[in-house]
C-alpha cells in the first residue's frame, strides 16, 4: 500500500546476559501509515523502548542486537542499511524524541549551535540561513522568544521549553516518521498537554507518521487512532483506540484500562494487576501474562497463545486463549 510508511515484520531483539541471550522484543509486527499516530503502551520493561531503538538503529550503545525480522521504511529495509546510511536516514527520514529532553541536548553548547548543526547536516544552508531557519523552527514549536532561547544553554531552559527545542530539532529536517518515547512523562500536566497538542499539529501540517510510546492510556485516547499493547516483549493486543476502550479483549489490556491514571500522573504501576513484568531470563512457560492473570486457565501455563485476528477483523488482534472460548460461545 502506498500510504504505508513503516512496516515492522517479526522483529526480534536480543540482549546478551551473562552467557545467554535473552529476548526483549519477540516477533513484533505492526504498520504505521503516513500521517497516522500509533500508540504503543505497556508497563515499564515490556520492550517499548527497545522496539523503538531497534527501528532507529540506536542499539549500538547497548548490548542489544536485532536478530530477526524486517523494518521497512517506505519499503526500504533499514536492517540492511549500513551505519553511515542509517545516520543519513536518522534526522532526514525519521527522528526520535525521548522522555528526558536533556538527554538529547549537549549541556555545554548553546541551543543555537546544536540546532544549526543539526539543520546543516541535512540541508544545504549556510550558517546565516540555518540560523533563520532555526528561529522559524523554534517559533513553530511555540517558543515565545526564539532569539533568547537560541542564545541559551540547555540548563537555562525549563523542561517544557527544552522538550520543545528537542522537537524542533527532530522536526527540522521534515522527517516522515517521528518516534516519541514517553515524550511527556517527565513534564508537568499543563506542559504535557501543550506538547501533545504540538505533536497533533505537526502531524496535521506535515503528515508525519508518529509512533507514540507511553504507559498512559489517557494520552493514547487523546492522540492515537490505533494502539498496540505490549507485554513481556510481545504484542498482546492491537486495536483501533475506540475499540480498545469499548471492548478490550486481553486481560492485561483490561487491567491497564482499569488503572488509567489521570492525565499527567507519573504513577507507573498497576493497582488492578498485582505482580510485575517477568524478568527476561526467567520467562514463564506458556502465556507470559499467566502468572498475573485473573482469568488464567490450565492451557495458559502450558503453551503460548498466538496473536489472532478477532472475529475475522484484521484491525483487532489479541493473544489470549480466552478468545477461543469466547469465539465458540459467540458462534453457538
Ligand atoms: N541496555 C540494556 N541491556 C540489557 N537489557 C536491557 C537494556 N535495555 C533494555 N533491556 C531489557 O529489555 C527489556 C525491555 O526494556 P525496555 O524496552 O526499556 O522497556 P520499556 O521501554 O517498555 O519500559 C527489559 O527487560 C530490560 O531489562
Ligand atoms: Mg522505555
Amino acid at each position: 500500500m502506498s500510504d504505508e510508511l513503516l512496516k515492522v515484520k517479526n522483529l526480534r531483539t536480543e540482549f546478551k546476559r551473562d552467557k545467554t541471550m535473552v529476548t526483549a522484543v519477540n516477533n513484533v509486527s505492526f504498520t504505521i501509515r503516513k500521517g497516522e499516530i500509533l500508540g504503543l503502551v505497556g508497563e515499564s520493561g515490556c520492550g517499548k523502548s527497545v522496539t523503538s531503538l531497534s527501528i532507529m538503529g540506536l542499539l549500538i550503545d547497548t548490548p542489544g542486537k536485532v536478530t530477526g525480522g524486517e523494518i521497512l521504511l517506505e519499503g526500504r529495509d533499514l536492517l540492511k542499511s549500513s551505519d553511515s546510511e542509517m545516520r543519513k536516514i536518522r534526522g532526514s527520514k525519521m527522528s526520535m524524541i525521548f522522555q528526558e529532553p536533556m538527554s538529547s541536548l549537549n549541556p555545554s553548547m548553546r541551543v543555537e549551535t546544536q540546532l544549526i548543526e543539526a539543520i546543516r547536516l541535512h540541508k544545504p544552508l549556510n550558517r546565516k540561513e540555518a540560523r533563520l531557519y532555526s528561529l522559524d523552527m523554534l517559533k513553530s514549536v511555540g517558543i515565545p522568544d526564539p532569539e533568547t532561547t537560541l542564545r541559551s544553554y540547555p540548563h537555562q531552559l525549563s523542561g517544557g521549553m527544552s522538550q520543545r527545542v528537542v522537537i524542533a530539532m527532530a522536526m527540522s529536517c521534515d522527517p516522515k516518521l517521528l518516534i516519541a518515547d514517553e515524550p511527556t512523562t517527565a513534564l508537568d500536566v499543563t506542559i504535557q498537554a501543550q506538547i501533545l497538542d504540538l505533536m497533533l499539529r505537526i502531524r496535521k501540517e506535515k503528515n508525519t507518521g508518529i509512533l507514540l510510546i507511553t504507559h498512559d492510556l489517557g494520552v493514547v485516547a487523546e492522540m492515537c487512532s490505533r494502539v498496540i499493547v505490549m507485554y513481556a516483549g510481545r504484542i498482546v493486543e492491537e486495536a483501533p483506540v475506540k475499540e480498545l476502550y469499548a471492548n478490550p479483549r486481553h486481560p492485561y489490556t483490561k487491567g491497564l484500562i482499569a488503572s488509567v491514571p489521570k492525565l499527567g500522573s507519573k504513577v507507573n504501576t498497576l493497582p488492578s494487576i498485582p505482580g510485575n513484568v517477568p524478568d527476561l531470563s526467567v520467562m514463564p512457560k506458556g502465556c507470559k501474562f499467566a502468572p498475573r492473570c485473573q482469568s488464567v486457565m490450565d492451557i495458559c501455563r502450558k503453551s503460548e497463545p498466538e496473536l489472532k485476528a478477532i472475529g475475522g477483523d484484521i484491525t483487532q488482534k489479541c493473544r489470549c486463549f480466552l478468545l477461543n472460548t469466547q469465539n465458540k460461545e459467540e458462534s453457538n
